[in-house]
Parts: C-alpha cells; structure tokens; sequence
C-alpha cells in the first residue's frame, strides 16, 4: 500500500523586499545578499497574517468536500505559535470547517515541525488506510531590522494532505535520523526575534545532513545514483548549495550535473520568499516538481530536513503519477508576480508593527489585506 502526499498548498502574503533594495539599506553589496546568499526577494509578512490565516490560506487551496469528512488528523508544526496553549490546530479546524472527530495538536522543534508531522502522518494512514491527515507548516522567520540574519528573513505556510494512493508522492524506505544539543538558533519566550549564531549553524546543518545521508543511504542500500533529485530545507538558498556540494563528489560528472540542474528547479520558490522554517523544505520540494520539465513518475526525490536547536532527519520520496498540478503551478506564479513592492521604510513600519503582542485590544487594518482568511482586530486577549 503506498502512503504519501496528496495535495500540496503555498501561501504567502502578497508583500515583499528586493533584495537589492535591502542591500542597498544596508550598505552591502547587493551581490553579497544575491549571490552570497542565493535571495532575490523576501516576503513581508503585514499584522492581518499569523500562522493560522497563513495556514488556512495554503488549506483552503487544496481542500475539498471529501478531505473535510476524511481527515481526522491535524497536525499544525511551527515555532510561531500564537498562543503558549491552545493549539494553532484548533483554530485552523474551525476555520476551514473540518471534520470535529478529530485529533488537532501543534507541534514544535525549530524547522522541522511539519516533517515530525508528515511522518507521523504517514505512521497513522498507513494504519488506518481509509482515513487523511492534514500537515501545516507556517512560519515568520525574523531576525531583526540591522542584523546578519536579516537577508534570510521571509514567511508563508505550507498545507499538505498525507493519504494512501497519494497523487503527488508516496515514502519510501525508512527514515534517518540525527539530533543533538545544540544552541546555534533559538527563541526564548520573551522574544519575537530568533537569536542565531549564523556561521555556527550553517556547520552544523552541513554535518547532519552528511550524517543522516550517510546513515539513510546505508540503511537502504542507495547511491547518489540512485535519486533523481535532492531538496533541502532552504533557509536561504546558498545553504542548500553547501548541502549539495557536501555530496557532489560521490557521483560521476554526468550526475553532478543532473542533480545541479534540478536544484536550481528547487530553489526558484525560496529565493523569492526566504526562510518559512517549518514549510522551507516543502517549499523547496513544490518548487522542483512545479518547475522541472524532465522529472517522471518512479522518479526518487531525497529530501533533507534540519530544525535547529537541533534535529535532522533524510528520507525520500517516489513521485507518482499526477505529481505536476498546473493549477499549482499557475496559482504560485500568479501569487508571486502580483506582490506589491514595498520600501525598505514601508518594510521597516511593517516589521515593527507586526503582532502588537502587547495590545489586548486594537482594530487592525485588513481591507487592505486581499487573502481570504485574514486578522481583524485584537479583543479581550482573542485573535478575531
Ligand atoms: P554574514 O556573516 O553576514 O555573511 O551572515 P557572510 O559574511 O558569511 O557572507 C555570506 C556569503 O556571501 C559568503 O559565502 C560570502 O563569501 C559571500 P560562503 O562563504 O557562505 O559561501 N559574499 C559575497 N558573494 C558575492 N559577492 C559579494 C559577497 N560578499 C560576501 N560581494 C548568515 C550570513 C547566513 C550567517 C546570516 O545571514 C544568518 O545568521 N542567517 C540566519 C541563520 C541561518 O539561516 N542559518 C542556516 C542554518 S540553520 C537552519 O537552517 C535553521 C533555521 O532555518 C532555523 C530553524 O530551524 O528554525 C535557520
């Protein structure tokens, strides 16, 4: 019985930064944040978005009647929670009308939220076969106006539908894994910036990454030769490059060249919106298999997910018969080419104004926000 991804929906706000603009702002040189960094745009997340309207704009793409009687498993994985108890989970069931019969959680480790949650989705259809799991990932990745981390801000959510005989991709092979203590990215409680030791943790994403490769390879007795393609998760896109390059040199020219070609596939989504931690590497996987021309059902995709803090886990996917959706593919570019450009003022007032987690009460301007779930005001400590 193959279990996998059904459905995959993006949602990210329709704002953003040029990344020249930025790098002007801050007297860099552009090429350093465009290709020292791999960013050409970066999403600007506006006070009428958080993670649930987020998540409920990517689901309310791919849901239809018979996934609202069918999923009974909702699993929200962020780490830009609106609430320190209730569960993002139950506000996205209300909002998309969901089945009530239904288990809905948060889960949280950095960036690898949604994966934890794809996994766990797969273990419960494959035990209940008649049943559907739905898997967010939403994020804001913030570092701070004037800081390094910066130029690999960004935000969105991902939706994914997890179900047996999946149209997209179903698993395949069992997972590695790899987590230790690390501090190189957190977010203590009082702060809605990450604190981040960048060089740090860009070393160590590499050496999980080659640990859990190493380990899923072995286990399953694969090559490089033996994926079409591998996506990473993208917190800026040079990362992912570093990612690849660490295993380049076990495949011939020939494949080094395929795996080059269909990476640049993978990175066109991310280097217009930056990091969305939890949904990066779906994002990343949406990206290749909306823009490659010559990927096949059968195909292997590797997939690398790494959550700071920090857990690391490589699996991979068989791509099935109907993975290219042309909807998807219209709609991502239609979101992406119709964003309004911002200044790196407007950006500025924005980023500060973004979540008054302070007020309790304050009416917040969404007439101008066009997407279909969105924030009105703040009542009584309630999100309306
Ligand atoms: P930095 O110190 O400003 O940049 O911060 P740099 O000096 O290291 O330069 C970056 C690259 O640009 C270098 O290339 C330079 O050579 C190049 P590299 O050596 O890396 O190949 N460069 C230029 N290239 C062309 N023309 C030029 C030029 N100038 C310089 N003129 C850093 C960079 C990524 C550290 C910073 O942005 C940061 O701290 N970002 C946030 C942390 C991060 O994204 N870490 C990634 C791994 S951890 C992870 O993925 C988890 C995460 O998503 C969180 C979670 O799990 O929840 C972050």
């Amino acid at each position: 019985m193959k279990v996998g991804i059904d459905k995959i929906g993006f949602y990210s706000p329709d704002k953003y930064i040029d990344m020249v603009d930025l790098a002007n702002a801050r007297n860099e040189d552009p090429n350093k944040y465009l290709i020292g960094i791999g960013q050409k745009k970066q999403a600007v997340i506006p006070n009428t978005q958080d993670v649930v309207t987020m998540a409920a704009n990517a689901s309310q793409k791919i849901i239809n009647d018979d996934d609202k009687k069918s999923i009974d498993l909702i699993i929200f994985g962020t780490e830009t929670g609106v609430d320190n108890s209730k569960s993002a989970a139950i506000y996205l069931q209300n909002l998309l009308k969901l089945n009530a019969s239904a288990r809905a959680f948060e889960i949280k480790q950095a960036c690898y939220g949604a994966t934890a949650g794809l996994q766990m989705a797969k273990e419960y259809v494959t035990n209940h076969p008649n049943k559907k799991a739905l898997v967010i990932g939403a994020d804001v990745a913030r570092y701070g106006l004037n800081t390094p981390g910066e130029v690999t801000q960004g935000g969105g959510a991902i939706a994914m539908v997890v179900s047996t005989n999946p149209s997209i991709a179903s698993f395949d092979g069992e997972s590695a894994f790899h987590s230790d203590d690390i501090m190189d990215f957190w977010r203590p409680l009082y702060r809605t910036e990450a604190v981040v030791d960048g060089h740090y943790s860009n070393n160590v994403y590499v050496d999980f990454f080659k640990d859990t490769w190493d380990k899923y390879n072995q286990m399953n007795q694969l090559s490089v030769d033996d994926y079409k393609a591998l996506t990473f998760h993208l917190p800026y896109v040079k990362m992912g490059i570093k990612g690849l390059r660490a295993v380049l040199t076990e495949a011939s020219e020939s494949k080094q060249e395929e795996l080059k070609n269909e990476f640049n596939f993978s990175k066109i989504y991310s280097e217009n919106i930056g990091n969305l931690y939890t949904g990066s590497l779906y994002l990343s996987f949406l990206s290749l298999i909306n823009n490659s021309n010559d990927l096949q059902s059968g195909d292997r995709i590797g997939l690398f997910s790494y959550g700071s803090g920090a857990q690391g886990e490589f699996f991979s996917m068989k791509l099935e018969q109907n993975f290219k959706n042309n909807d998807s593919v219209e709609d991502i570019n239609s979101m992406l080419n119709n964003r309004e450009k911002l200044t790196i003022d407007e950006y500025e007032t924005m980023f500060n104004n973004w979540i008054p987690i302070k007020n309790v009460n304050m009416n917040l301007n969404w007439q101008s926000d066009d997407a279909e779930f969105f924030l009105k005001a703040l009542k009584d400590n309630q999100r309306i």
